[in-house]
């Protein structure tokens, strides 16, 4: 799918190990610029340890090994010229389980900006008050911004980590299960987020939500036992899926 120049983010022979069990097997996949990719598949095929690989967020688990190629904009993610604290500015991520810094809300928000350093109070100001608009909560906080991040809601402080992962702009934005945590009304306001984010990110989102990989995504990819089955077209893949194994899995079969 997305063949050719439009790929931003692409593996080709990809294989992990996590000591001497390979959990990921010679995939290759290229992720297409500004589109909103679900990987789906049942629990332990591997899409946590795939989407990681994108902001070498394995770095830290010990005995993680990787074999092939993980490509960013052509760039080899895993050179060992590339930094991988600048990797994860330009590819941020949220995960399953929303992980506020027990700090002010403004705090949360400041604290990427703050890092890459040369912000004025007034520069940090705008970019809380953006990363908050932009993540759909600006109006729910914009009177508390002093308060603990802590005393928010789980689906409220999810699309705050969302902010917070905007405000250092990244060009890619990776998504573990981002809605697992939540009730149906946060759910879908992070859908209708996830959907805006896509005029200006590219989007990556790993969900057990057939539903939602149908409402918000462009591509699909269904990983089985560390393999990708098929990868295409949303559409396709949910109403003619090519794989028998795939059509089992989104009707519910299996998984
Ligand atoms: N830190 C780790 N050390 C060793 N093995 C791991 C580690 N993390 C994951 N694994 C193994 O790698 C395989 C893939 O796990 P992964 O978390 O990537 O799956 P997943 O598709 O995200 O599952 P889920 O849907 O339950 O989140 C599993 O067999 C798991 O046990
Ligand atoms: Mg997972």
């Amino acid at each position: 799918m997305n063949e050719g120049k439009n790929a931003v983010l692409e593996v080709v022979n990809h294989n992990v190990w996590y000591g001497t069990a390979q959990v990921l097997h010679d995939n290759n996949l290229q992720i297409g610029h500004r589109r909103i990719t679900a990987l789906i598949g049942p629990s332990g095929c591997g899409k946590s340890t795939f989407i990681r690989c994108f902001n070498r967020m394995n770095d830290f688990i010990r005995d993680f090994r990787l074999s092939g190629k993980v490509l960013f904009e052509g760039q080899d993610l895993y050179q060992r010229e590339v930094d991988p604290i600048e990797v994860r500015l330009r590819i941020g991520m949220v995960f399953q389980k929303p992980n506020p810094f027990p700090k002010s809300i403004y705090d949360n928000i400041a604290y990427g900006p703050r890092l890459q350093g040369g912000c004025s109070k007034q520069d940090l100001d705008k970019i809380v008050e953006t990363s908050l608009q932009k993540a759909a909560i600006w109006n729910e906080v914009k009177d508390k911004l002093n308060h603990s991040a802590l005393a928010l809601s789980g689906g409220q402080q999810q699309r705050l980590c969302i902010a917070r992962a905007l405000a250092v702009e990244p060009e890619i934005l990776l998504l573990d299960e981002p809605c697992s945590a939540l009730d149906p009304a946060a759910t879908s306001k992070i859908e209708e987020l996830i959907v805006d984010l896509k005029n200006n990110y590219t989007v990556v989102i790993v969900t057990h939500n057939m539903q939602q990989a149908g409402r918000v995504s462009d591509d699909t990819v269904f990983f089985y036992n560390g393999v990708i089955v098929e990868a295409g077209k949303t559409k396709n893949i949910f109403t003619k899926p090519a794989k028998k194994q795939t059509e089992d899995y989104i009707t519910g079969r299996f998984g």
